[in-house]
């Protein structure tokens, strides 16, 4: 399994919010697909959306094949999310296992170890050292999920731990669902697997703790886990952060708000800056 992660973190001003979009499992020239897009323009523009960042799995089902003149760029993306307030702003993009050419289907763990140790020595000391208010890890694999992919292990006895030492939060797609999971450590995770189609069956349910999941999205249309107000093509997440407080609200394919998270609080002075091992801050 690949560790492709990116963190954020900053200051936020007192009276606005600041607000951005977040979507994983999309690129895959479907009508859920361009669902979707529509439903985010309608978001963005509403919430005035600053960026969107994209969870993996961007090009089904092997990759770009050829250079980077692929017309794919166009076809799946450019002129998919093309309305006006989505084209005038940035995207934020990480890699999924259906990005790798031709390797889909590879065995979890590291395609190389020796990167894979220095991206996750990287990830530790930028967390370590973050004074932010808030922060969110985003990767592909999900930590906690409960459809058919489920939770990723790995991820859970490495990355979790690592969460929790600075009250940070998780982003994922992977999983074909659309949900929230709080397992009573504080930390916060959000899966937004369903860019292009809604959705995978909760068939790991039984594998994250118990009572964690808040809502989930699951079954074909949204069906099987718990009801939703119609059927869904896809969906995607917005992310809403001011100075006192965080939600993130889980949408259909067409814009409409599925779930709003709890309000999250700004990490605690304690968390903040918790550099354990005095050679972090070299490597920050
Ligand atoms: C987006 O691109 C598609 C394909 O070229 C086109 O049909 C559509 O009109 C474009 N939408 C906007 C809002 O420009
Ligand atoms: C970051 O902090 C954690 C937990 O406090 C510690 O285990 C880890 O070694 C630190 N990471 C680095 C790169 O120093
Ligand atoms: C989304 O579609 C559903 C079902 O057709 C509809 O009830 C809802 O009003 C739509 N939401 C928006 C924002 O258009």
């Amino acid at each position: 399994m690949q560790l492709a992660l990116c963190v954020l973190g900053g200051a936020v001003s007192a009276a606005a919010e600041y607000t951005f979009l977040a979507v994983g499992d999309w690129g895959n020239d479907n009508s859920g697909q361009y669902a979707d897009a529509k439903g985010m323009e309608t978001v963005a523009e509403e919430i005035n959306a600053a960026f969107v960042l994209l969870l993996g799995d961007n090009f089904y089902a092997d990759g770009i094949q050829g250079t980077d003149k692929s017309s794919r760029f166009e076809t799946t993306f450019e002129d998919v999310y093309n309305g006006t307030a989505l084209e005038a702003i940035d995207y934020y993009v990480i890699a999924g296992n259906h990005d790798w050419k031709g390797n889909w289907m590879q065995p979890p763990g590291a395609r190389d170890a020796g990167l894979a140790l220095e991206q996750w020595e990287w990830l530790s000391a930028t967390l370590n050292a973050s004074t932010a208010d808030y922060l969110w890890v985003g990767g592909h694999y999900p930590v906690w999920s409960a459809c058919s992919h489920g939770p990723t292990f790995e991820l859970v006895e490495t990355l979790r731990p690592q969460l929790e030492a600075v009250g940070a939060h998780y982003m994922s797609g992977h999983d074909h669902c659309l949900g929230h999971i709080d397992d009573g450590t504080g930390v916060q995770y959000i899966v937004a697997g369903n860019g292009m189609e809604c959705c995978y069956d909760p068939t790991n349910a039984d594998k994250n703790p118990d009572e964690s999941i808040k809502f989930f999205a699951a079954g074909p249309g949204g069906s099987t886990y718990e009801p939703m107000p119609f059927t869904l093509k896809s969906g995607f997440a917005s992310f809403h952060v001011t100075s006192d407080n965080m939600r993130v609200d889980l949408h259909a394919h067409n814009g409409t708000v599925l779930y709003s998270t709890p309000n999250i609080t700004p990490r605690s002075a304690a968390q903040k800056a918790k550099i354990a091992d005095p050679a972090a801050s070299a490597l920050a």
